[in-house]
């Protein structure tokens, strides 16, 4: 890969967030956990499978015009854990700073117990506590059901 193909695929963006070093393949459920879906008028960009000198490949999502706060990217290190979050003010880095587990995650995967309450018509938004990050564990609040594997597949 020569210098220009470089700058073509990573174009530089004004303001707003960077999210860097996701795993290859969750870009689309970074959108996801980000809400960003087809009716959104967000200008996004999104880099999947670019080759990566530390990780192989890597995703990267940019999102512009919106910094992302930190409880909002959290659950992306359910999916990505060595994912940057980058703050862009006018071209320039203007924060950095690694995803965190969450403690907690609410309303954002689906328990795989198809008897826990979380999956009836009740009003009760799924809720899960994170009880090991590498690897991660989560326990469903409800019903104690252990998540360990397909936590992508889940995504609501
Ligand atoms: N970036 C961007 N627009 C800018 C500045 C940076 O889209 N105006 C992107 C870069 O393309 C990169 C990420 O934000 O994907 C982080 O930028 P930078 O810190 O300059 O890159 P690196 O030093 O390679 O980052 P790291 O050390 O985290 O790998
Ligand atoms: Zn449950």
């Amino acid at each position: 890969m020569n210098v220009s193909d470089r700058e073509l695929r990573v174009k530089p963006i004004n303001n707003g967030t960077v999210i860097d070093h996701i795993e290859s393949g969750q870009a689309l459920n970074v959108l996801k956990i980000l809400g960003i879906g087809s009716h959104s008028k967000t200008v996004v960009s999104l880099l999947m499978n670019v080759p990566s000198g530390a990780m192989g490949a890597k995703d990267v999502v940019k999102v512009e015009g919106r910094e992302l706060d930190p409880e909002e990217v959290d659950t992306i290190a359910l999916i990505s854990p060595r994912a940057t979050i980058n703050i862009i003010r006018n071209y320039e880095v203007a924060e950095k700073f690694r995803v965190g587990m969450p403690r907690k995650v609410v309303g954002i995967i689906k328990c795989g117990n198809p008897n826990c309450i979380s999956n009836s018509n009740e009003p009760v938004s799924s809720k899960f506590m994170v009880e090991s990050a590498d690897p991660v564990l989560l326990r469903c609040s409800y019903c104690e059901f252990v998540l360990d594997k397909n936590i992508a597949d889940n995504l609501l």
